[in-house]
């Protein structure tokens, strides 16, 4: 019996140790698993379903609602190309990528896992608010979406969003062409809030390069000098419901490559000028000749002037270009002005000739006489075209 309640006593004491061991095991177990859990936090994808679906956060409000401040964001551009700027309509087309960073401290995980970053994909972007930013002086713009949407979103630990996209936009360009073709053109392009005042969203250009360039970019007509920034924030006062526009702007300087107009404009209106001088060489007899050459230059001359002029709009001011064309114009047309001064004076020669030179009689009539009259006309013609060419 005694026996009995010992072993019973020694039994109990060896199935408690074991269950306390035991217990203390999975204590322990549990206990690592929570550590390891908050060292590493929960799955990225459980982070994205606490923060946007299973919490309060609307994309419909933006970050800072409640607050009395407003959104910073900061913008950069990175241009992969420009490609056409057009004169006639006064635009240009580029090709870049938006970015946009904003703080929305809705967002925030540092709470829940150790990850630095998240990538969210295309499809879950429109579960979270974005800026509603457009391009002040946009004309036409589109979005990529060969072959999904060309968007990107980060997401930081901090609740800071990083948001880019590729644009092709065409954008207004007020250009000044007084000085062309040798003129430097300023086309800008303005980013603002289309919906939200400064209460709710300030644009900024961000702190380092906020326009970046692609190292092939290349333009065929002009060289891009540089670029300068702005702000173009802007207060409507007319309107009844006022308010003050966010907006930052970026000038790109381009200077127009004059090469091709030495190539197609210049040289070919020099040679024009300098063969309608050809004339000059020419014998004053030689009407039908010279007629043609005086004709010809001044209609080529009118041809090309307009040819250079196709491409740029109807404006009321006088280009560059035009005093150039005016000038070459100028100078082809008084040559064949001075031919016909030449030919009237040629002819009234004659009758001066044959009554008040004594010469003539002296010799007898002959072809020893007319060739004499048409060399001292030649002679006296040469003096008045030099007389011509040094006024020209
Ligand atoms: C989100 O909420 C649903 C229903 O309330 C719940 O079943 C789910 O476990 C929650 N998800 C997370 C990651 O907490
Ligand atoms: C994270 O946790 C700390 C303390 O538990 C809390 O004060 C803080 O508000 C939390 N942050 C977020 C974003 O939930
Ligand atoms: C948020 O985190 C990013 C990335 O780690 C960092 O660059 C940024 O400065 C942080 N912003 C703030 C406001 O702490
Ligand atoms: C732009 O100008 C407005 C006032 O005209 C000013 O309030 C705002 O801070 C300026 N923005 C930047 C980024 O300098």
């Amino acid at each position: 019996m005694r026996m009995n309640i010992s072993c019973c006593v020694i039994y109990l004491f060896l199935a408690w140790t074991t269950i306390s061991v035991n217990g203390d095991r999975k204590h322990g177990r549990h206990k690592k698993r929570h550590d390891k859990e908050r060292l590493t936090g929960l799955p990225r994808q459980d982070v994205l379903q606490i923060l946007i679906e299973n919490s309060t956060y609307n994309s419909r409000i933006s970050p800072d609602y409640e607050q009395d401040h407003a959104t910073v964001v900061d913008v950069q551009i990175y241009v992969l190309s420009i490609d056409t700027v057009n004169e006639q309509s006064m635009d240009y087309s580029m090709n870049i990528y938006l970015r946009q960073r904003w703080i929305d401290p809705r967002l925030q995980f540092m709470n829940y896992s150790r990850a630095q970053w998240l990538e969210i994909d295309f499809k879950l972007m429109s579960m979270i608010w974005v800026p509603d930013t457009f391009f002040r002086n946009e004309k036409k713009g589109e979005f990529h979406m060969v072959t999904v949407p060309n968007k990107l979103m980060h997401l930081y630990r901090n609740g800071t969003i990083y948001y880019s996209m590729r644009l092709s936009v065409l954008l207004s360009c007020h250009m000044r062409l007084q000085k062309y073709p040798l003129d430097i053109q300023k086309c800008p392009i303005k980013i603002a809030s289309y919906g939200y005042t400064t209460e709710n969203i300030i644009y900024r250009w961000i702190g380092h390069k906020p326009i970046d360039y692609n190292e092939e970019l290349q333009l065929s007509q002009y060289t891009l000098l540089t670029h300068d920034l702005d702000n173009c924030t802007k207060t409507y006062k007319e309107s009844k419901y006022t308010g003050s526009f966010s907006c930052v702007q970026a000038n790109f300087i381009l200077a127009r490559d004059v090469g091709y107009y030495i190539i197609q404009v210049y040289v070919p209106s020099v040679l024009i000028v300098i063969l309608s001088w050809v004339s000059f060489w020419l014998d004053v007899e030689a009407i039908p000749a010279r007629i043609t050459l005086g004709v010809l230059t001044v209609l080529t001359m009118t041809t090309q002037s307009s040819g250079a002029r196709a491409s740029l709009p109807r404006v009321s001011y006088i280009k560059a270009i035009d005093v150039w064309m005016a000038a070459c114009l100028f100078f082809v047309f008084a040559s064949l002005l001075e031919f016909a001064y030449i030919n009237v004076l040629a002819r009234r020669r004659v009758p001066y000739k044959c009554l008040g030179s004594p010469e003539s009689f002296e010799n007898s009539p002959g072809s020893n006489g007319v060739s004499r009259r048409d060399r001292g006309g030649g002679s006296r013609e040469h003096r008045i075209i030099y007389v011509a060419l040094a006024l020209n």
